[in-house]
């Protein structure tokens, strides 16, 4: 370390000519550094859309994120910015712009400013309402839960509940896509992340208290989420019954001492290692962080394995393709669906992977910038964008663009396989599970899951579809599919 005391002495000792110009070439050396540093964090700012003061920005975002997307970007490009009253929300549009967003720390792009309206439907103590060293080690407890060695004791479950579910259909009817994945989601979840008790002798109660939490999630909540309305009333009452109903679970099962293979038994067994003096989790960390999941893949999962069922459908030859690669996978190895198995179903993974791209259940991801950054478009503007922003990137707008992918508004699983491998040239160019330092922790939980309920549909029944495929309804807080009915017809798969 230099001493003070000694550089103040030696610089007296020098001559004064001496010391003038080595004070002049200092403060020259401050001046450069500054003028680098102030390039970096005092660019051109991204242009901004005026419009009406304070509500200007809420008006366009009321009619929805996608007409104002598509406005503002044909007008200002990949980066542009909307006030929204006493905010401003800055849109990242495409791959080149968005490395920083999902690479950067949590010190620097933050998630609990844009996410903490999570908190009165998951609860105290947990993922958005603690701080980033707190949730990183909640993520840890739930990176364990679905590491590969669990997951493959998940697929069982998955198989079973899937074939319990349509051995109670007839030989022929109509259903609807959306309606079906949302059964058939929350049964195989509740059996591999809530329990085997759950699923046994509550899942009616559970799932009714999951639905009135997921009511009052509403558009109003991402704003107002404690305003006393009836439905935020409900909300409250029933994550308070789950709370008790987990405590209750957990209670029973510590004192049984009997270990289960579910998310429920790994989150009851974690320790903190840098937190809260390494003690285990309380029981109201485990029913908030298993809330959390549940909405983290309730309405993902459905809406994908809908669009992925609507979308083969509508372009046959992709259906066609799928239910042939079950044929060869079931010459190989009969009935039986298990990781590996599934893990060899790649026409069906791109099948879902174009559906998920066509049709993101997310259509914005968010962050708040914690400092400014800089940011070049794929024309080679720069821009900073400044602290205090509200950051979005849509995967339902910048899957469609045409300077990434190759007819954009078609459904052409094969993007994703040799030779084309649209995904290649870049990263985050496939957004349908976010991407970088968040990137989504049940991509591969969701696509076992998907795979095997697909593979059980696929072995035993045939499809049409009565409707026209459906729009989606943008209104909704997950972008699902408006109601489409579909024709079954019960014919097991010729191999
Ligand atoms: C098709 C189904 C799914 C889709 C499309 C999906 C999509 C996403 C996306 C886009 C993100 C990133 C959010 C952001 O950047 O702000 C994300 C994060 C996350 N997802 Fe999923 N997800 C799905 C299923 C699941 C499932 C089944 C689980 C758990 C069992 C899950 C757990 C999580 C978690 C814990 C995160 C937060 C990661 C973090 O912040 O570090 N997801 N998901």
């Amino acid at each position: 370390m230099v001493d003070a005391s000694n550089l103040a002495e030696g610089l007296q000792a020098l001559p004064l000519p001496l010391l003038v110009a080595s004070a002049t070439g200092v403060v020259l050396l401050a001046l450069i550094a500054l003028r680098v540093l102030g390039n970096t964090f005092h660019g051109k700012a991204p242009p901004v859309e005026e419009g009406l003061p304070f509500i200007g920005g809420l008006i366009k975002f009321s009619k929805g994120p996608l007409p104002l997307m598509t406005e503002m970007y044909a007008k200002h490009g990949e980066v542009f910015t909307i006030p929204l009253l006493h905010k401003r929300m800055t849109f990242l549009v495409g791959p080149h712009v968005s490395p920083h967003f999902f690479n950067a720390t949590d010190d620097k792009m933050s998630q609990t400013e844009v996410y903490d309206f999570n908190v009165p439907t998951f609860g105290k103590g947990v993922v958005y309402d603690v701080d980033q060293r707190v949730r990183s080690e909640q993520f840890r407890f739930v990176a364990d839960a679905l590491r590969t060695a669990k997951l493959r004791t998940y697929v069982p479950a998955f198989k079973q509940e899937a074939e319990d579910y349509v051995s109670k259909w007839g030989d022929e009817g109509v259903i609807d896509f959306m309606q079906t994945f949302s059964d058939l989601i929350i049964l195989t979840a509740s059996r591999t992340l809530l329990g085997r008790e759950i699923r046994e002798s509550m899942f009616k109660e559970v799932a009714d208290l999951y639905h009135d939490l997921d009511d009052g999630m509403r558009p109003i909540s991402v704003i107002f989420p404690y305003l006393p309305t009836e439905f935020h009333c409900k909300r409250d009452a029933a994550r308070d019954a789950l709370h008790a109903i987990f405590a209750k679970v957990i209670n029973s099962r510590r004192a049984s001492g009997v270990k289960e293979d579910d998310m429920l038994q790994v989150l009851m067994d974690s320790r903190y290692k840098n937190v809260y003096g390494g003690r285990g989790t309380t029981d109201a960390e485990v029913t908030g962080l298993l809330i959390a999941l549940l909405f983290a893949g309730q309405h993902t999962s459905s809406v994908t394995s809908s669009w992925t069922g609507y979308r083969m459908l509508a372009n046959r030859k992709w259906f066609e393709a799928a239910q042939e690669e079950q044929r060869q996978v079931m010459r190989e190895h009969g009935d039986k669906i298990d990781m590996d198995v599934l893990n060899s179903m790649n026409q069906l993974h791109l099948n879902i992977r174009e559906a998920l791209r066509m049709n993101p259940p997310l259509i914005m991801v968010m962050r708040y910038s914690k400092e400014p950054f800089s940011v070049t478009t794929s024309d080679g503007k720069h821009y900073v964008v400044p602290k205090n922003h509200i950051v979005a990137c849509s995967p339902t707008f910048s899957h469609r663009l045409p300077h990434v992918y190759k007819q954009p508004d078609e459904y052409q699983p094969d993007r994703y396989a040799p030779p084309r491998e649209e995904d290649k040239p870049m990263p985050f160019i496939d957004l349908g599970f976010g991407g970088g330092r968040h990137g989504c922790m049940g991509q591969s939980f969701a696509y076992l899951q998907i795979k095997t309920i697909w593979s059980v549909l696929l072995r035993n029944f045939d499809f049409q579809m009565i409707d026209p495929l459906p729009e989606a309804d943008y209104t909704s807080m997950v972008i699902m599919p408006k109601p489409c009915r579909v024709r079954f017809v019960r014919k097991k798969l010729q191999i």
